[in-house]
């Protein structure tokens, strides 16, 4: 680490760049958007002189400076960087620059940035660090200083902020519900503060997700985008503000952080608290230019998953609760013949658990049902040559089961008793150090004793009421932090088990558990129309080889909605593919074009796994066209999907994004999942010869003028392959 001396820092990397001015008394960012280039000195010091906002009427008699560390000391009435006080004193913080160490790296670099303040008692290190995907992740750390007075620090917020320019000026987050996950809202920013607070100690089904503002109408291909995520897996907050004054001669601020528990972080003199990385990225290429920057860095990451991603078969939908082992094994011999490769022992398996209001917390495996253990269901799916894996709740408890009778104190929960439950369940209390201790145990025992590849790890309640030790002291924030510890020590022990975040499906995907995990299980909505939007959205953040897509049965056991075979399998081709549903009914027709899907999977899944996802703009959401292109653009796979009918009947030309237009193409539809069902009598006429076998056609056409698609029933899609010829 060398300490800097410039006073002008530039952190660039892929075209995106941030440039913080090392002022007195508090550095503040310039610059944070598209790359400015190797600026020299000059120009450094021109973005600086640029940086000094006008004074306006009725305001403080100095230019009004938004700061990396924003406080009422600079005029700054917005969300300031933290809010607290030490037993009602020492409430207006005024901290100022110390130090700065420069990282420089060949892409991007990091920057370490010290203020002290004396007035709060308070020493805080903010480190910038700019990816070589792009992304620039930003934590502070908050220390309470070894001399300060013994009275403890009340840390109430704190917050994130990076400046927005005025043109960003539409915001896109999401909201939804169980099955529903990930749908997208947006809106124009106005004046005044807009906050997203999760309170329940997880990110939820409505997680915000990835908090974006850019300029009005951007799209997946085209805009400016500016974009915040927030890796943590419990309470969060996101903030979009624009004061009339601005922030400095920026328009407004768009940042986040952990929404911190009232009394929960009391520092005492030398005590700490981390902040949760803010992920920060932005596109001059609307959201595939974001989306392509946060697969790279999931990808960059030592511990992402390198090996093919495996096919599943999840008992879930398939037989839920009725654990049988006949009907398991025949369940297994099935999934080895379709070409399954591991398969996933749901909910059901362990003491008590004969439905969902017991068992929760016992996890040893349930005599009465499994009276050899799973052995004789483990050894038949190695023996068929398939991976094992099993769910868990470790986090969740049934007061009807042996732990909470024995151990009513680990339940998480006020003095005067829990409060309701939900699925008849309530949550650890996993700060405590014994019950932390008993999960980490047993868990342990499990994976070894049974040889489990991999564990979909659920959560399917949220936290109420999230205090403990007979004082009501609050824990919602510790409990995140015992959650990672236990991830940790499980991997540690088991190097090469891998995990899912499930939390109801999709309720607990954020950068923080994906630091610990390997994929998550999307939704737990596997109707294809549902689906291509769900998926849609999530790969906003995660690239498709962490996303877990499953085939279920023709009817949707969420919404009851039928669908055709092809709709679906073609569907869950766009991830971590994997079959839910009782296959041992299926028909011999339905089982051969099960195993045809998945030799297509294990055929595509290279291209699948490694390229760039695209999303096209198509000016409404009846039909879809999103696909995954090589990153050096040789070779595309592209689903063509209907979701709805519409008024129009043709479809124009449609651009297949990411190809290169200079190159020569050839294209075909990949058959072997079945045609979709047309809504047309016949054509384009370029379809019967893509259908007959490779027809050769120039990049011009396919990325510039673009392919008129043909038009499909509602619920429908077709897949379109495409190779580079020249
Ligand atoms: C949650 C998960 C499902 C399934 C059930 C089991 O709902 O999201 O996939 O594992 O729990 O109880």
């Amino acid at each position: 680490m060398s300490e800097s001396t410039a006073r002008i820092l530039a952190l660039r990397a892929a075209g995106a760049c941030f440039v913080l001015e090392l002022a007195e008394p508090v550095p503040r960012v310039l610059h944070w958007g598209a790359d400015l280039g190797d600026l020299p000195e000059s120009g450094l010091e021109a973005l600086a002189l640029t940086g000094e906002p006008a004074i306006l009427n009725n305001s403080i008699d100095i230019p009004r400076r938004f700061t990396i560390w924003p406080t009422e000391a600079d005029g700054w009435l917005g969300t300031p960087a933290h809010a607290g006080h030490a037993a009602g004193t020492r409430a207006a913080p005024r901290p100022s620059l110390v130090g700065a160490s420069h990282r420089p790296a060949a892409e991007g670099g990091e920057l370490d940035v010290l203020l002290a303040d004396p007035a709060t008692g308070l020493d805080v290190t903010v480190t910038y660090r700019m990816e070589p995907s792009g992304v620039l992740t930003v934590h502070s750390t908050i220390t309470r200083q070894q001399d300060a007075e013994p009275v403890p620090y009340d840390l109430a917020q704190v917050t994130t902020l990076l400046p927005l320019p005025r043109r960003a000026a539409e915001i896109l987050d999401f909201t939804g519900k169980w099955s529903r996950e990930r749908s997208p809202q947006r809106r124009p920013l106005g004046f005044g503060t807009y906050t997203r607070e999760v309170r329940r100690g997880k990110p939820g089904l409505d997680s915000p997700y990835l908090v974006t503002a850019g300029v009005p109408g951007f799209g997946f291909r085209e805009g400016e985008v500016w974009a915040v995520h927030v890796a943590w897996s419990g309470d969060q907050r996101y903030v979009v503000e624009q004061l009339p004054e601005g922030a400095g001669t920026h328009a407004a601020v768009l940042g986040g952080g952990e929404l911190l528990p009232a009394g929960e972080i009391r520092l005492a003199p030398g005590d700490s608290y981390t902040t949760p990385v803010c992920h920060f990225a932005w596109s001059g290429e609307g959201l595939d230019g974001l989306g392509d920057r946060f697969h790279a860095l999931l990808r960059s990451r030592p511990t992402h998953p390198r090996s093919p991603r495996p096919v599943i078969l999840n008992s879930w939908e398939a037989v839920y609760f009725d654990h049988d082992l006949d009907r398991l094994l025949r369940l297994a011999d099935t999934a080895a013949e379709v070409g399954v490769e591991r398969f996933v022992l749901d909910d059901g398996w362990f003491r008590g658990r004969r439905s969902d209001n017991a068992g929760l917390g016992d996890w040893t495996v349930d005599p009465v049902v499994w009276p050899e253990g799973l052995t004789p269901l483990v050894d038949h799916v190695r023996s068929l040559g398939m991976e094992f894996g099993l769910w868990v709740e470790p986090e969740m408890v049934n007061l009807n089961s042996d732990l909470a009778r024995e151990h009513p104190d680990w339940v998480l929960g006020p003095a005067r008793g829990v409060g309701p439950s939900a699925r008849h369940q309530h949550v650890l209390d996993l700060a405590n150090p014994e019950a932390w201790d008993y999960l980490l145990g047993a868990l342990d025992e499990l994976v070894a004793k049974n040889g489990i590849a991999c564990l979909k790890w659920d959560h399917n309640r949220e936290l109420h009421e999230a205090v403990h030790g007979g004082v009501d002291r609050p824990v919602a924030h510790a409990q995140v932090l015992a959650l990672y510890r236990l991830l940790d020590a499980l991997k540690e022990r088991h190097p090469a088990l891998e995990i899912e975040s499930c939390a109801s499906g999709g309720g607990r995907i954020d950068l923080g558990i994906l630091a610990r995990t390997d994929r998550v299980w999307a939704s737990d909505c596997i109707d294809p129309v549902e689906r291509q939007t769900i998926q849609r959205w999530t790969a906003q953040l995660l690239p498709p080889e962490l996303i877990g897509v499953h085939v279920g049965a023709g009817a949707s056991h969420t919404t009851a909605r039928i669908s055709a075979d092809s709709f679906r399998l073609a569907t869950a081709l766009f991830g971590h593919a994997g079959i839910e549903q009782d296959i041992t009914r299926c028909t011999p027709e339905e089982l051969a074009r099960l195993a045809a899907w998945t030799a297509l999977y294990r055929e595509l899944r290279p291209l699948l796994h490694s390229g760039r996802t695209v999303r096209a703009d198509l000016g409404g959401d009846a039909t879809l066209l999103h696909g995954v292109v090589a990153h050096d653009r040789s070779a595309a796979l592209y689903c063509w999907a209907r979701v709805a009918t519409s008024p129009e009947g043709q479809s124009g030309r449609v651009p297949l994004p990411g190809l290169y237009a200079a190159a020569t193409y050839q294209v075909r539809v990949r058959t072997e999942l079945g045609l979709p069902s047309f809504h047309q009598t016949s054509g384009p006429a370029w379809l019967p010869a893509a259908l007959d076998g490779w027809l050769p056609l120039p990049g011009a056409v396919l990325a510039v003028a673009g392919l008129p698609m043909p038009n499909l029933n509602p619920d429908q899609a077709l897949l379109l392959e495409v190779r580079r010829s020249d």
